[in-house]
């Protein structure tokens, strides 16, 4: 399509030029000769965009141990300015947790910051009392005080760890990293990788952090959505690409409240996946829309001409009330085509994995209703119910269950399940395993998933971190009929088992 697009401009150009006296250039010798295969990424080419890589303080190769540190530290954001931002190891975002599928990952995490926190490590499966939950699965991690979390990266895919205690402030502030899980079998045609966290961050012009609160009821209601848009902790930073070398981009929404849809004039994307690794199929998109905490896994094929320079941009996404008034899009990462010959793109596979349906003819049907209450405040819930005030679902282990997700409010909500990975029932998507969805305003969805294993107590919410402060969350309990003892005893704070 790109070729054909090119050739067809070259033969108008040359029939201009023979109308004006002669066309002495060949076609032929515009065509892609070598392979992306055979060429590097430009030098440099991803350098404005490197995230910290934690120091491994294991010398085994599937052991993966780091220290993690939250901590206040003043960074500069806005060019010139000092923000003091809430970090992991002092920057924005933190350090990139990266291993493979199998490996342990063991974090001896400390907490310097004035409040207590949690780490939550958004979209894995681990183990029920190492999944960050204040209250729930854990005490909340009082500051000054130590906690250990070991993992085993049983799935492949795109991650992110984040602390799920007043979220909303603490992850608004700058808490928040990448967690990738490599998968050493995928095929090296979906090209080199590139991970882009995007988050947006409220500063006033001085680099001082917006109050936590801004916007009050309304910041409630709509989401607080940062004022500087950020690709990997910076405004607008260059990638360097070269016209049909092919680049892996694993983009994770790591925004408090803010949706990405992300378009690049004149490029499509192939999505190979998602939230919990590859989709059954890959599928050619125009666009990439992310709703906080969600993930996307994309082949981005480089088309400019030689020389020239592109902007992916963020453009208003239709989330409900208000969510498009007056704006207009914003560019988020300057793409600069350096001046070598384009190279012949890789093809991508159409069949990616093997994903089998959940089989739901004994599931248990529920309806989740995602409520809003306008009073003198806002108070938000599940069926009615805010958090404080729900009464966990009761699940047996082994059970399928199948819920219907409700959203009769005019915001759209982006429905997260903590533990546990499900599938959207829906025939016109491809087959992926998913953790968040999008429930757009007015409108409802149905997801299937199996609990067949960690019993324990999960969380589930809107991310949409204000909406999940105001109370739109809840927890479920699996139990374990043959276990000795209940293991919905939530961890209450102040003391540690
Ligand atoms: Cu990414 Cu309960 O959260
Ligand atoms: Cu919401």
């Amino acid at each position: 399509m790109r070729t054909a697009r090119r050739s067809g401009a070259l033969l108008a150009l040359c029939v201009g030029a023979f109308a004006a006296g002669g066309c002495d250039r060949e076609p032929a010798a515009e065509a892609p000769t070598l392979a992306a295969s055979g060429v590097s990424q430009p030098a440099g080419w991803a350098d404005e965009l490197a995230m910290p890589i934690p120091r491994d303080l294991n010398p085994d190769p599937n052991v993966l141990e780091i220290d993690l540190e939250a901590r206040i530290e003043e960074i500069e954001i806005l060019p010139g300015t000092k923000t003091p931002a809430w970090t992991y190891n002092g920057t924005v975002p933190g350090p990139m947790i990266r291993a493979k599928v199998g490996d342990r990952v063991i974090v001896h995490f400390k907490n310097s910051l004035p409040e207590a926190t949690t780490i939550h490590w958004h979209g894995l499966r681990v183990p029920n009392d190492m999944d960050g939950a204040p209250g729930v699965t854990q005490p909340p991690i009082e500051p000054g005080g130590e906690f250990r979390y070991e993992l085993e990266l049983r799935d492949a895919g795109t991650y992110w760890y984040h602390p799920h205690q007043d979220s909303s402030a603490q992850v608004g502030r700058g808490l928040y990293g990448a967690f990738v899980v490599e998968d050493p079998a995928d095929p090296a045609v979906f090209g080199d990788e590139l991970v882009l966290l995007l988050s947006d961050i409220g500063l006033r012009e001085n680099g001082d952090l917006l109050d936590a609160d801004t916007g009050g009821n309304f910041g409630d209601l709509f989401g607080r959505e940062g004022s500087v848009l950020l690709v990997n902790g910076k405004i607008l930073p260059t990638l360097k690409v070269r016209n049909g070398k092919q680049q892996r981009w694993r983009i994770i929404n790591a925004a408090r409240a803010r949706y990405y849809n992300l378009r690049l004039r004149g490029h499509r994307f192939i999505r190979l996946g998602g939230d919990n690794g590859l989709a059954a199929r890959s599928e050619d998109i125009y666009n990439i829309v992310l709703t906080p905490g969600e993930r996307a896994d994309a082949v981005f094929t480089p088309a400019d001409p030689p020389g020239s320079s592109n902007v992916l941009r963020w453009v208003p996404t239709e989330r409900g009330y208000g969510s498009t008034f007056n704006r207009s899009s914003e560019p988020m990462l300057a793409i600069e085509t350096v001046p070598d010959p384009p190279v012949t793109p890789e093809p991508i596979p159409t069949e990616l994995r093997t994903i089998e349906p959940i089989d739901i003819t004994n599931a248990t049907r529920r309806t989740l209703d995602l409520t809003i209450d306008i009073a003198s405040t806002v108070e938000m819930g599940i069926n009615g119910v805010p958090y404080w005030q729900a009464k966990p679902l009761e699940i047996e282990l082994g059970d399928t269950e199948v819920w219907r997700i409700v959203n009769n409010t005019p915001f759209s909500h982006p429905f997260h399940l903590h533990g546990f990975f499900f599938q959207v029932l829906d025939d016109r998507r491809v087959r992926e395993w998913k953790d968040t969805v999008d429930v757009p305003h007015e409108s409802e969805l149905t997801v299937a998933v199996r609990f067949d294993e960690r019993p324990g107590a999960w969380m589930y919410h809107c991310h949409i971190l204000d909406h999940a402060e105001a109370g739109m969350m809840g927890h479920l309990v699996v139990r374990d009929p043959n276990a000795p003892t209940p293991a919905d005893e939530p961890a209450a704070g102040g003391h540690r088992h």
